[in-house]
């Protein structure tokens, strides 16, 4: 494998990424109009930002919510929910930029489910309430006078787009639902917030499998299969194949174990194709580690058709694990970058793949011919082909 510095060179960009900051962040950006805020956290969905000034002796909070990345037919949202978490009974600052351009804010209070924010009092004073449209991004400022001497608030932060004049319903997946959390207007700081916990267990899930199933797995299975095609090589492919998808497995179920715990705290959202997949992919995967056990002799009859069943078994974890890490992104939506970053170790991986397919069949021809010239045909059984499944019971271990 003269590739294998190359993919090693992958993953540790990936990881690298992966372990470097990624926010951009509230604290280094300065508004344009000349208020200013002491305080500012960068929310974790849906490209927002939060500046506010809090005065603890008159409960009087004073904000700018930012939300980059919009476009003059979108609305956006913050909320306080003065009573719950989520959405209903939040009392929202509602903006965005009506057809004869110019910029709408106003309140709205959420009782449940509706098709639009209609216009209402809130539950708390908001004067100074005004909101602009620039750079693709869109600011709500407002002073609320908050009548709870709390000083976490529940919060929720929205986005969706405009027909008309009319705010048109919310995405109900992804970073939609998410974008909700839990504000502490003393601490300015941005730590604290159950939010932030979630987002790294989201994150840890997200790398263990795309790194196990998505990545590992696959290069366990080129080592199988091309590695055995220098005579070199053997038996010494069938441990590294054997090490690669062990440790893939190892790393995969923990990264399932914390996929299920993630299901199991969020009992209102559920990711039924993501979940489903996950578990058919626990089960395919366990049972070829007990296949392995399993196994007939190189030389028995029904090796052929455990090879067949191995193969089989094989090619499908890598195509689900493949489609299930792409479900895991739309869902938890990070940073392009990390996609990007994943379509480029599974390209290279492809890239090996094709390269080193075409090289063992260059092998396989060369090895028939020079038998062929070196003696008589000593039996046309004689199934060299390094490629085909099941078809080198002479080479298995
Ligand atoms: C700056 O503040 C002054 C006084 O409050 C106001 O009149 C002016 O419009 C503000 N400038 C900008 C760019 O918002
Ligand atoms: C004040 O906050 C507490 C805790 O968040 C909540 O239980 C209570 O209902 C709130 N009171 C008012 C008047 O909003
Ligand atoms: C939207 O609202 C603005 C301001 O009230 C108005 O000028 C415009 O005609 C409205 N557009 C539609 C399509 O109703």
């Amino acid at each position: 494998m003269a590739r294998t510095p190359e993919l090693v060179f992958s993953l540790s960009v990936l990881m690298s990424m992966i372990f470097s900051s990624t926010a951009q962040s509230c604290k280094s950006y300065a508004l344009s109009s000349n208020k200013t805020f002491r305080a500012c956290y960068d929310l974790p969905y849906l490209n927002s930002y939060l500046h506010w000034n809090y005065d603890s002796s008159s409960n009087k909070l004073q904000i700018a919510y930012r939300h980059t990345g919009i476009t003059s037919s979108r609305w956006v949202a913050w909320a306080i929910n003065p009573t719950s978490t989520g959405m209903a009974g939040s009392q929202a600052l509602v903006a965005y930029q009506q057809t004869d351009g110019t910029m709408r804010a106003y309140t709205s209070p959420i009782s449940s489910y509706q098709t639009s924010l209609q216009e209402g009092k809130l539950s708390f004073d908001v004067s100074d309430l005004s909101a602009t449209l620039a750079n693709n991004e869109i600011i709500i400022f407002a002073t609320i006078g908050l009548s709870n001497t709390s000083t976490t608030v529940n919060h929720v932060w929205q986005d969706s787009a405009v027909s008309g004049n009319a705010t048109q319903v919310h995405a109900t997946s992804g970073a939609n639902v998410q974008s909700m959390g839990t504000l502490n207007l003393l601490s300015g700081e941005s730590s604290s917030t159950g939010g932030n916990d979630r987002i790294r267990k989201r994150n840890i899930h997200g790398v263990l499998n795309a790194v196990s199933w998505g990545i590992l797995m696959p290069i366990g299975a080129l080592i199988a299969r091309y590695l055995k095609a220098f005579k070199s090589a053997d038996p010494a492919w069938f441990y590294l194949h054997v090490s690669c998808q062990f440790i893939a497995y190892i790393v995969g179920v923990a990264g399932w174990g914390t996929g299920l715990k993630l299901g199991s705290e969020s009992a209102s959202i559920q990711y039924d194709a993501h979940r489903t997949i996950g578990i058919i992919l626990f089960c395919l995967g366990t049972l070829q580690v007990f296949a392995l056990l399993l196994r007939p002799k190189p030389d028995h009859k029904y090796r052929f058709y455990w090879n067949i069943y191995h193969h089989l078994v094989g090619y499908s974890v890598i195509i689900l694990s493949i489609i299930n890490i792409f479900k895991g992104f739309s869902i938890l939506n990070p940073d392009k970058k990390w996609k990007n970053a994943y379509i480029g170790v599974i390209a290279a991986v492809a890239f090996n793949a094709v390269w080193l397919e075409g090289y063992t069949w260059y092998l396989a021809v060369k090895r028939k011919r020079s038998e062929i010239a070196g003696k008589m045909p000593h039996g046309m059984n004689g199934s060299n082909g390094v490629n085909g499944f099941g078809a080198r019971q002479q080479q298995g271990v």
